[in-house]
């Protein structure tokens, strides 16, 4: 093919393009109560794309909407061409999903886990287990094989949950918190898969609660509060639109926070506490004077870069890990 043709392609294509997922006006109530309070959102093809909100903000409701297994009440849903509200069985059969409790059966070996699902989802004997061969090489998960799901850590089970995700060979995978509850190493791993299912062309949605796996993973991701999506965009965009370019941190002796806390009360310089340390933001995102602290014993002040924490407590006045 000339590179001519190649390129009139691929601006048809284009000019054709429509999103892998298409959410509009997603409504989803308990009880009178909107959990998703009409969102929409698009995520294109081979896109990493978050939620990105604390417990309660209708991730996980969104999330089961997408792969059929919570019913839309109002709103349009498309996955690949296929109308999720209409036909919420078609779109599992090209979606894998990885809820938060894995689901995976604790009495079974890491292989009978993957083979039995394959098996379930409806591919013939030979070829479930030629996809588990598969999946185990391509999860690195081989000489774990026999293992007994009940002798696994929390973050192996999680990985198994991704694999066997991925036993249908879809080409989008749905996770749900796929982190939370994981110590920093395992989450470092699962992020590595993640990344590697990326990189092989699978589009991921993932909902997440903490801002380093939307900030790690993440092509754009949509802050997510009390069933509303409040703005979306890369990671980058939404900290340049609400974050602070730099905060002040203040490490401070519990014998001398009282001076702090007097200090900055009296100049009115706007403070929170996370943890140990006083966070400070300078007015319209300069950088606050706190040069007369370092004068007081046992403080130690330290300037870090904005991040979607900021951002969060931007456009909600709420710190992201309160829920
Ligand atoms: N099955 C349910 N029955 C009643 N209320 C629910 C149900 N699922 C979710 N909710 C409510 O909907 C809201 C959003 O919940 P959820 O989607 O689980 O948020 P997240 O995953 O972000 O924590 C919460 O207020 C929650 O209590
Ligand atoms: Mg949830």
């Amino acid at each position: 093919m000339s590179e001519q043709s190649e390129s009139d392609r691929h601006q048809h294509k284009n000019a054709l393009a429509v999103s892998l997922i298409e959410a509009n006006n997603l409504y989803r109530s308990y009880r009178n109560i909107a959990a998703v309070d009409g969102i929409s959102f698009r995520v294109e093809t081979g896109e990493t794309y978050g939620l990105l909100g604390p417990n309660g903000a209708g991730k996980t409701t969104t999330m089961r909407m997408l792969s059929g297994l919570t019913p839309v009440d109002s709103g349009t849903l498309r996955v690949a061409g296929i109308d999720v509200v209409q036909d919420s069985r078609s779109v599992r059969e090209i979606m894998g999903v990885v809820t938060q409790h894995d689901g995976l059966d604790a009495g079974l070996t890491v292989y009978q886990n993957l083979f039995l699902y394959g098996f379930l989802i409806g591919l013939s004997k030979s070829s479930a287990q030629k996809r588990t061969h598969e999946v185990l090489e391509f999860f690195n998960l081989r000489d774990r094989s026999k293992a007994n799901v009940y002798e696994l850590s929390g973050g192996m089970k999680r990985r198994l949950a991704i694999a066997r995700s991925m036993m249908s060979s879809p080409t989008v995978i749905v996770l749900d918190e796929p982190s939370t509850g994981l110590d920093p190493q395992s989450r470092n791993r699962v992020w590595e898969e993640l990344a590697i299912l990326k990189e092989s062309g699978v589009t991921v949605v993932l909902s997440t609660h903490y801002m380093e796996e939307a900030a790690t993973l993440c092509d754009r991701l949509s802050i997510m509060d009390r069933g509303k999506i409040l703005d979306e965009g890369t990671p980058d965009q939404m900290i340049l639109r609400y974050a602070p370019k730099e905060v002040a941190q203040i490490r401070v002796a519990p014998g001398s926070l009282r001076r702090v806390r007097d200090y900055l009360n009296k100049h009115e310089i706007p403070f929170r506490e996370v943890g140990a340390l006083l966070s400070v933001t300078g007015d319209r995102g300069a950088n606050p004077d706190i040069s007369e602290l370092n004068g007081i014993t046992g403080v130690k002040a330290s300037y870090r870069a904005g991040n979607l924490e900021d951002v969060f407590l931007t456009l909600t006045g709420r710190e992201l890990r309160d829920g």
